[in-house]
């Protein structure tokens, strides 16, 4: 079984969906840590709940990126962590995890990329009018949700659609793709 970290910065649907999978047998990995960057995010609860451990940092305590990823590093290390998935986890990754971390960092992003990355890409394809959006796996590199696509899903935009209802049918796609996505990944490490 390898040992997984999961990196979020909000409320954490994905990472539910891991731990649902998890619990289920669906998903067969340890879910050994959770790193996120903001104190009170309600993904910590989710985490205490199914008691997996967390590391909860305020990046305005360290002068530096190199500075916070140390720690996490050391934290992801005394774990034995070999894959980490990145789940609303809203910064980017420095060339501090990137090294250490090479080719084992995923992300999930709300637009078929390469079109909308970034903050708010659900916003963004609304303004754009397109007819079809959809979900993208990738791997990490230093770009902004630039690195290889893994895996990617559509969903019809309708002309009634808001950022609310869209985001409602992406999650329900990223909670089936993501931990499934991932299996596949960590199975061939
Ligand atoms: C997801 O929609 C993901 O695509 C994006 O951030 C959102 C996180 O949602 N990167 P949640 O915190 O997992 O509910």
């Amino acid at each position: 079984m390898k040992n997984i970290a999961i990196f979020a910065s909000g409320s954490g649907s994905n990472f539910q969906a891991f731990v649902d999978a998890n619990e289920k047998g669906n998903f067969k990995a340890n879910l050994s840590l959770l790193v996120c960057d903001k104190p009170g995010a309600y993904v910590i609860e989710r985490a205490e709940r199914a008691k997996i451990n967390s590391y909860v940092f305020n990046p305005q305590d360290f002068a530096t990126k190199a500075g916070y990823e140390e720690k996490i590093l050391q934290q992801l290390q005394a774990a034995e962590i070999q894959f980490i998935v990145l789940a609303g986890y809203m910064r980017l990754i420095g060339p501090t995890l990137l090294k250490a971390y090479e080719g084992k960092i995923v992300n999930i992003h709300p637009s078929l990329l390469p079109a909308f990355p970034g903050k708010d890409a659900i916003g963004q394809a609304l303004e754009a009018n397109v007819k079809v959006s959809g979900v993208t796996i990738h791997y990490v590199d230093e770009g902004m949700d630039t690195g290889p696509i893994i895996e990617q899903e559509s969903l019809r935009v309708r002309d009634d659609d808001t950022k609310e209802s869209i985001q409602a049918r992406i999650h329900k796609i990223e909670h089936k793709l993501y931990p499934a996505v991932v299996q596949k990944i960590i199975a061939e490490l």
